[in-house]
């Protein structure tokens, strides 16, 4: 048994990423056949427990306790580390190496796993906090509000679980603005979202598009860019490209933006008409994955009024298979309609919805394997 564990764990740290996920998809299909009932429903009842030690071990810092140090620590050192008393701190611990999250060495003793070193990273930690906090008490409201609704497609950003959950009518972007410590999990978690997996500027053919632009005229703006990650990464493996690079958001988001002296930032609302005319690119990554079609279309409709002839719109987003959906994109087009009555859209959907707003794909770069996170190149009809 050893041995085979063995050559599987070699097979997946040798090959490449789309055979590591294969061997995780596969590993995952062979305990799904040879569980039994009850091993069936002691896993799935059990997640949000497992979710609430995470967020546990993370306000104690156990994580960063444990990764910080090779050395074993034991529950007494630990309780002098955090303040926790001693008993209540042995049955987290024992019951967060009973599902990997750190490992028992001996009696009363732990250390860190590969899961505990992930969980010492802050944005990580953020990660844990941002689906616990808000995500969490949105996914508990879900069968409610479905069946209240009658199991209608969620379609009003302003009438979902989230709204239910948390006793607004406000929609969660404009909520999560009056929630500060939320809104920091959430705006920290996405400086990391997706990090180590491929990102548009591996995909997509950039050079081809924009050599010999003029100096003033606006290259690349990152419309809804949040902390501006990717107009940095666009611009730092670009910088000969002539053109500005912009960054567009809300102001609270863009007050933490992160600072380059070749980027710039810029407010905009994209409800509003669009203020930078004429740009070679409007990038929007996972911008539409938070509106359903109607107000989609807005954004897209104030982004073709501001095209050249020769702009290009590229939207940076999901492109769902028709069929055979990845169980993680699956469950995060179920979170975009528990909390935004929103949507992971599949080909068919996108063809409609681009089309639909007067626009023609001329094509679409998929970069990643489970998520299929894709640039569609877009132009007016
Ligand atoms: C899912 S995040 C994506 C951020 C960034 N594009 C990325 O991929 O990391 C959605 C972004 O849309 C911004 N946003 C929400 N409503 C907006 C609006 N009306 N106008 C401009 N930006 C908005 C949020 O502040 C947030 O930064």
């Amino acid at each position: 048994m050893e041995a085979l564990v063995e050559q599987v764990r070699s097979l997946a740290q040798n090959g490449d990423e789309k055979l590591r996920r294969s061997i995780l998809d596969s590993l995952q299909s062979l305990r799904d056949s040879i569980e039994t009932a009850d091993d069936t429903v002691q896993r799935f009842t059990f997640y949000n427990l497992q979710l609430a030690a995470l967020r546990v071990g993370v306000d104690l810092k156990l994580f960063s306790l444990l990764a910080d140090t090779e050395k074993p620590l034991s529950v007494v050192e630990l309780s002098e580390e955090t303040g926790a008393d001693q008993v209540f701190l042995g049955r987290i611990l024992r019951y967060l190496a009973s599902f990997g999250a750190i490992k028992e060495t001996d009696k009363d003793t732990f250390t860190s796993t590969n899961i505990t070193k992930t969980f010492s990273v802050s944005s990580f930690q953020a990660a844990i906090c941002h689906y616990f906090d808000t995500m969490g008490p949105s996914i508990q409201k879900l069968p409610e509000f479905l069946k209240e609704t009658h199991y209608q497609d969620p379609q009003d950003s302003a009438n979902t679980a989230l709204q239910k959950a948390f006793n607004t009518d406000q929609p969660a972007f404009f909520w999560l603005q009056t929630q500060p410590e939320k809104m920091g999990f959430f705006q920290e978690y996405l400086t990391t979202n997706r990090a180590g997996r491929p990102t548009f500027l591996d995909a997509y053919p950039v050079l081809k598009n924009s050599i010999g632009l003029s100096p003033e005229r606006a290259l690349f703006v990152d419309v809804g860019g949040g902390f501006g990650q990717q107009a940095i990464s666009f611009r730092e493996k670009y910088p000969e490209l002539e053109g500005r690079v912009i960054v567009q958001d809300l102001a609270p988001t863009l007050a933490h933006a992160l600072k380059h002296p070749n980027v710039e930032v810029s407010e905009q609302d994209f409800f509003q008409p669009q203020t930078i005319k004429g740009a070679k690119f409007y990038y929007l990554r996972n911008i539409f994955h938070d509106w359903p079609d109607d107000k989609a279309k807005i954004i897209l409709k104030h982004t073709i009024d501001a095209l050249a002839d020769d702009s290009l719109i590229l939207i940076d987003d999901m492109v769902l298979p028709n069929a055979g959906v990845h169980w993680q994109a699956a469950q995060l087009d179920i979170l975009m309609m528990t909390t935004l009555a929103a949507r992971e859209r599949t080909q068919d959907q996108w063809y409609h919805l681009l089309e639909s707003a007067g626009l023609k794909v001329n094509s679409i770069h998929t970069y990643t394997s489970s998520l299929k996170d894709s640039i569609i190149e877009v132009v007016p009809v």
